[in-house]
Parts: structure tokens; sequence; C-alpha cells
């Protein structure tokens, strides 16, 4: 059996630094509160490969499921709790290795840990006292009921002149505004998830052909990524061959793609925790035709000035206001929409980009792939600081029935990179994938040459 192994010393360090600053940020009055996943079926006695919570993992780096930490500065029976299945030894013949209680104290840095069968008698005690409770509020309802119970067994203890929380504080405040801004442990890892989905990127460019079904694009993508050391995706991949490109979470894959489309791929490995979100549109044969090529430049011009948007101090929005001034002076040149370009703030006030372009031009980017974090602060768009992940992927979708040029329709096209805020601006952290017009049809030559030989 493969014997545990203790977290990486740099990661170990990681994650003290962040309970330091939440216990402080907590204070002795309060009690953080975090669930692990559970397993979840797939059906009947088979479940799910399973994935751990975001918020726990990044609070613990404990990999097992069912678990609950609790985090309760100052105080006097420590204050990382850990409640974990204990060692079995039948269980894990069959199942593999639990690090049990005393393996959450010698590799996870818990002060104490306890089975998960004393959890309701032991966790009430580090609630007693505390005026606040945070924890994930309304996300998991057999959750919520689980706190209220511990609340009920410290209100209890009130004649023995315990104390219990008057208040319930969702914990996302204290979690996601921290997990929004990547430390350098977490920015190397998606850089390594960006490159390893890159290089699956480059290779469906270089394999692909008339002929071949999605699904076969995408086997070859997990099997990429797999071989580059990330055995799971971030989301289920999108590739949509032809007019399956315009619809924006399509999943099935099942289309085979013809020559003369192009193919549009949506997908990312997920690396030690962390996503990568990539999205590629190219010619099945290798050449762009004129139309495709006159929407790709148009989306691509779209995509790099949201991208030049991305610097520290600009707002959230502004990488989208960038590409949405692009798309529609294009679509108004195309004759798609009609006007000039002198009406272009009112066109675009009046969302008329809308039947060609319906989704907003990114999301944050971390351990979930639609990353945790507000999105505006006092009402505004918030400012864009350093250590923030985003997604840049502007699009245009022409519906087979949309009313413009016969030549366009059916045309689905998205280009979506990873765009890191630096000090002084920007890193596209996807940026080994090509999505130049050259570049692609030179790197599926290349692809289309060594195929033959
Ligand atoms: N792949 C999901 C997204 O791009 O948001
Ligand atoms: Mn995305
Ligand atoms: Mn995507």
């Amino acid at each position: 059996m493969t014997e545990p192994t203790a977290l990486p010393h740099k990661l170990a360090k990681a994650l003290r630094r962040r309970r330091r600053e939440l216990s402080r940020a907590i204070g002795p009055d309060g009690v953080l509160v975090v669930p692990a996943a559970r397993e979840v079926t797939r059906n009947r006695d088979v479940h799910y490969p399973f994935r751990q919570s975001s918020d726990f993992a990044w609070l613990t780096g404990f990999p097992e499921p069912d678990a609950v930490a609790v985090l309760a500065p100052k105080h006097q029976d420590g204050e990382l709790v850990l409640f974990c299945r204990p060692r079995d030894p039948e269980r894990e013949v069959w199942d593999g290795h639990r690090f049990g209680t005393e393996g959450a104290v010698a590799h996870f840095g818990a002060d104490a840990a306890h089975p998960l069968s004393a959890l309701d008698e032991t966790l009430p005690a580090l609630l007693a006292d505390r005026k606040r409770v945070h924890y994930p509020l309304g996300v998991d309802a057999d959750f919520d009921l689980q706190i209220m119970g511990w609340l009920r067994a410290v209100r209890a203890q009130a004649r023995k002149g315990v104390s219990a929380p008057t208040t319930l504080v969702s914990s996302d405040e204290l979690l996601h505004e921290r997990r929004l801004v990547k430390d350098k442990g977490e920015l190397a890892t998606m850089r390594r998830a960006a490159a390893i989905s890159a290089a699956a990127h480059r290779r469906l460019m270089q394999t692909c052909r008339a002929g071949l079904n999605e699904q076969q694009l995408e086997a070859t993508f997990l099997h990429a990524c797999a071989e580059g050391g990330a055995r799971f995706q971030a989301y289920p991949p999108i590739v949509g061959g032809g007019a399956n490109a315009c619809v924006l979470h399509y999943v099935d894959n099942a289309a085979v793609l013809r020559d003369g489309d192009l193919v549009l791929v949506d997908a990312g490995c997920e690396l030690d925790g962390y996503a990568s979100d990539i999205t590629r549109t190219f010619p099945v044969n290798g050449r762009f035709s004129a139309p495709q090529r006159t929407l790709y430049e148009l989306v691509l011009a779209a995509q790099r000035a949201a991208i030049a948007a991305v610097k520290p101090g600009k707002r959230w929005d502004a990488p989208h206001k960038a590409a949405l001034k692009v798309l529609t002076r294009g679509l108004v040149d195309l004759g798609f929409i009609e006007g000039s370009r002198d009406d272009l703030p009112q066109l675009i006030k009046d969302e008329k980009y809308k039947p060609f372009y319906m989704h907003r031009t990114g999301h944050w980017l971390g351990m979930d792939v639609h990353d945790v974090g507000r999105y505006k602060q006092h009402g505004k768009w918030r400012a864009l600081e350093p250590g923030m992940v985003l997604t840049v992927e502007p699009g245009l979708y022409i519906a087979p029935d949309a009313e413009v040029p016969a030549e366009f329709r059916g045309i689905g096209i998205r280009i979506e990179d990873d765009v890191l805020v630096t000090a002084d601006g920007h890193e596209v952290l996807s940026r080994d994938v090509p999505k130049d017009v050259e570049a692609i049809e030179r790197l599926m030559a290349s692809g289309a040459s060594s195929q033959e030989t």
C-alpha cells in the first residue's frame, strides 16, 4: 500500500501562513468551520472521482472526504482542529490509505484531531464562548443543519455559564477574498496547468482532420493532459465542430468534424487543485476560409484589446468594455448591426452585439474554474490587483438562421486565455498555444505532414 506523503514543505508553509492570517482576521471572538467535500454517487455503488472542496483544500491541504476543519483562534485545545475518518486497516485494503487522526496532526499541522464519530460530542465545545461562527452559510443544507445542531448543544450548556454564538457569518468574505489573490506557489501551479493544457491544445491542432469525431479530439486532449501530469479536467471539455460551436456549453462532443468547418475547443486541465481554461478555434482542414478568417480576426482583435486592458488599477469590466468596442465596430462594418461607427457608444449601450456575443468576457480563475472573489465592491466593478488571475474570452456566435450573408452563418468562434495581473501589467499564462491565423495554419500543416510520414 502506498505510504502517506507529507505536504511539500513550501505548501505546508503557505497553509500555515494562510491560517495565521485568517486567525488574526477572525479574532478570539470568532470561529471558522469548514467542511470537506463528500463522496458523490454516480450510480448505484460507483462514486464520481473524489474532488476536495476548494475552500477546505486551501485551508488544510487535507485530501480526504467527509472531514471538518475548525479554526478557533487562541483556543486552549489548539487553533486548528480536524475531524476526519479514523484509520481502518480493513477499509484501507479496499479503498487505500487514510491519514487518520494521527496523520492529520503529523502531516497537516492540526493541533488536535478527532474521528468523525466524535463530531457531535466534541465540536460544540469549540464553539463555546465564541460570538461568531463563520462557515459556508447556505451552501449545503445538511451542513447548515449540522451547524444548528452544534449550536443547540452549546446553548444547552447555558446554565453552566457557557455562552453560545449569536451570529452566523458566511465564510466567503474571509476565504474567497484571500483565495482571489494567488501566492507564489499557487501561481507556479497555475503556470504549469496552463502549460500542460497549452501543449494539449497544440496537439489537437496537429492531429485534427476532417472525418474525426469531436470526441476523438476530446480523447486526444485528455490523453495529452494526463501524459503531461494532469489526470483531471477543470470542467468537461467542449469540442464543437461547425455550428455546434454556437452552443456555449456544448458537451455532447459526438459529431463528425467536417472539411471546411471550424472547430471550437474549450478545455483545460486541473493540476493539484488549480484550473486552466483555454479556448481555441481552428479550421478542421487546417486552412481558414475567407469568411471564417474575417470573423476570427475580429474576435482576435477584440481579445488582444481586452488583454491589453488587464493591469493593476483597471476595473474588472475594462477588458469586457474593450472587447465590446472592437466587436461592435466590426459587426457594424460587416453590416450585421445597423448603424454607423459614429453611433458606437449608443449601439454598445443598446447591446446590439447581443445576438452574436451573449456572454461576458471572462471570470476569475483559480482552484475553481469560475473562481471565487467578488466582482464588485461598494457597488462598483473592483480594481484589478497583482496576483489575481482571470480569463479573457470574447467570441462571436453566428446562429445558423442569423440574418446575415449565408457564408457567415453557423460560425462560432471563441478565443480564451488565462491572464495573471502582475505588478506592471499582465502575464498570459496560456501563451503557448498559437492564436494568429498564420501560426495556427503553420502548426496544423506541420502536424499534417508529420502524420503522412
Ligand atoms: N470553460 C468554461 C468557461 O470558459 O467559462
Ligand atoms: Mn472561461
Ligand atoms: Mn473556457
